[in-house]
């Protein structure tokens, strides 16, 4: 399989390496994430391996308030993508989903995070956590997966994902929260366009 390695370091190509044979191995998503978490709880507590670039806000977001998606690598075949998600102190995502299981895990600052569900067609507000630094989780939609991240220190918060498609690129879902309203979304990475075409990509802006 070819890839995409955008941050070509050492510690990146061994991490998705193991993280690969891991999934290969593993029956199950559940198991893949058990495989993966202490590679990926490494990652967290490495404080060299992501350069400063990977983590600036980005005034032009796809997701708004100024929140910078860094795409860091992804499989050629879209079935696996790490990248960075830089939220500003105060700013908030929007609710939305990502429609495929991985390990979330936040790398600087802290962040309040909502979970939610959908019940009989309406939105659900399911569970609030904090998190800091070092913490991380297995997302296996649907459980956990449509939520809102804001960040809570007064510096500007990191987090890391790995998830099992491409991302920034995929058409999920953006949620209002009082009327529930579904709309498609697509966010984009602000360093790496997405394949679909100059088109497609005016809805990620
Ligand atoms: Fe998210």
């Amino acid at each position: 399989m070819t890839a995409d390695f955008v941050l070509d370091t050492s510690v990146v190509r061994s991490f998705v390496s193991d993280v690969r044979t891991a999934i290969a191995a593993a029956p199950s998503p559940e198991a893949a994430c058990e495989a993966i978490t202490p590679r990926f709880a490494e990652l967290l507590e490495d404080s060299d391996w992501l350069p400063l670039d990977y983590r600036r806000p980005a005034p032009q977001s796809g997701m708004g308030g100024g929140i910078g998606q860094w795409l860091l690598y992804r499989a050629d075949d879209g079935s696996l993508s790490l990248f960075s998600l830089v939220v500003p102190p105060g700013a908030q995502t929007p609710i939305h989903d990502h429609l495929a299981w991985g390990l979330v895990g936040l790398y600087r600052g802290t962040q309040d995070e909502e979970i939610y569900a959908t019940v009989g067609g309406a939105l659900e507000l399911v569970e609030r956590r904090s998190l800091a630094a070092g913490d991380f989780y297995a997302l296996i939609p649907p459980h956990d997966d449509i939520h809102r991240v804001r960040t809570t220190s007064s510096e500007t918060s990191v987090s890391i994902h790995l998830l099992t498609n491409d991302t920034g690129c995929v058409w999920r879902h953006t949620y209002e929260p009082v009327s529930g309203e579904v709309r498609p979304f697509r966010s984009g990475y602000v360093n790496v366009a997405c394949d679909n075409g100059p088109d497609d990509l005016s809805h990620a802006h």
